[in-house]
């Protein structure tokens, strides 16, 4: 049987091999995969560790914060604050950029987290995950400010996602394709399961919430109504579809099978962009499927080429199976 190669080795073999990932930059990324660690095993505890529920608060976007948002908020904060591979950390569930305390090395990283995802489905025992994003401090500044944070997703030097689910699966691009790795829980440590990770450019599924079906723009309606006329209808085959509310899950199916992710701009909240996160949502999200073969737009750009003015910023997606993406960005944009 062929030896199973653990995220450790990979990474090493990574740095030694094909130069992709400086030592700094791997530690990071042990680090951030043992505190997906640590949070799966709060995720399925469950009940049992007291973590269900809410926590009676609110983050900085007006949400009401479950227990397990701060939680894994804390375990990501606590894992990655020592180990000297870090400037700074930014985080859904934090108003402002969190400063690696004085006490400690700083290093040359940024990193961003949606520390859980999907947090509607926390309590129902459905799919959810952590996001995070890796970005190098820009060079020449003594400390850290918000505006360091400010670069296109075009410039992360790493992204991936642990998504809990059935399994525990870490994805992760460091920008030489995607790979993902199961924890095995009797070892303790995750084992790779996939190489070279490729979305079809083609598929027949599609992943949106149809009750804001009403407050979609055109664009939008016009591409999802083609899909429900099937095979009777200008696509001429039939679509299925698959909504789990949480992106984590939706863009692991994707990534598994192909289709498309939308969650577009709607008229609920005319002068929001969106309702997900541009810098620790949508941006790994879209160098993850990119790297996969995939595209990723907010119906109009890439996705990666946007320039952030603010930490939270949110922004519309589209994002999946290319000629799908393609062809949802080509009903907003005429071309
Ligand atoms: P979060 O739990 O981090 O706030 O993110 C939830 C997001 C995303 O994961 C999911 O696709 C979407 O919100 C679901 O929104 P709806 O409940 O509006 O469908
Ligand atoms: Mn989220
Ligand atoms: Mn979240």
């Amino acid at each position: 049987m062929a030896q199973k190669i653990s995220l450790t080795r990979y990474l090493v073999e990574q740095q030694r091999e094909e130069g992709h990932i400086p030592s700094q930059l791997r530690l990071l990324l042990e680090v951030v995969a043992r505190a997906c660690k640590s949070i799966s095993q709060a995720v399925n505890k469950g009940a049992l560790g007291g973590v269900l529920g809410s926590a009676d608060s609110e983050n900085v976007q007006g949400e009401v914060q479950k227990k397990l948002d701060i939680i894994a908020n804390e375990v990501l904060i606590e894992a990655n604050e020592w180990g000297g591979h870090l400037a700074a950390m930014a985080s859904e569930e934090m108003d402002s950029i969190y400063l690696v305390p004085n006490r400690y090395p700083q290093g040359e990283y940024l990193l961003l987290f949606d520390p859980l995802d999907g947090s509607s489905n926390i309590d129902v025992n459905v799919s959810i995950g952590t996001i995070f994003s890796v970005l190098k401090k820009p060079e020449g500044s003594p400390g850290v400010t918000e505006q360091d944070f400010l670069q296109a997703g075009a410039q992360q030097v790493a992204a991936g996602y642990c998504v809990y689910g059935p399994q525990t699966t870490l994805v992760l691009t460091v920008g030489d394709g995607v790979s993902m790795f199961t924890l095995d829980r009797e070892q303790g440590s995750f084992v790779l399961t996939q190489e070279n990770v490729t979305i079809p450019a083609d598929t027949k599924e599609f992943a949106i919430n149809m009750s804001n079906m009403r407050h979609w723009d055109e664009p939008v309606k016009r591409y999802i109504d083609e899909c429900l006329q099937g095979k009777e209808g200008p696509r001429g085959k039939d679509f299925n579809m698959r909504w789990i509310a949480s992106m984590v899950a939706d863009v692991h199916r994707i990534l598994t099978r192909g289709g498309v992710f939308m969650y577009p701009w709607d008229k609920r909240e005319p002068n929001k962009p969106g309702k997900l996160r541009l810098m620790y949502e949508a941006n790994p999200m879209s160098w993850l499927v990119e790297q996969a073969g995939g595209a990723a737009t907010n119906g109009r750009q890439r996705i990666l080429d946007i320039v952030p003015g603010q930490l939270h910023e949110r922004v519309s997606v589209v994002l999946g199976s290319k000629n799908e993406v393609d062809r949802v960005t080509s009903y907003h944009t005429g071309v």
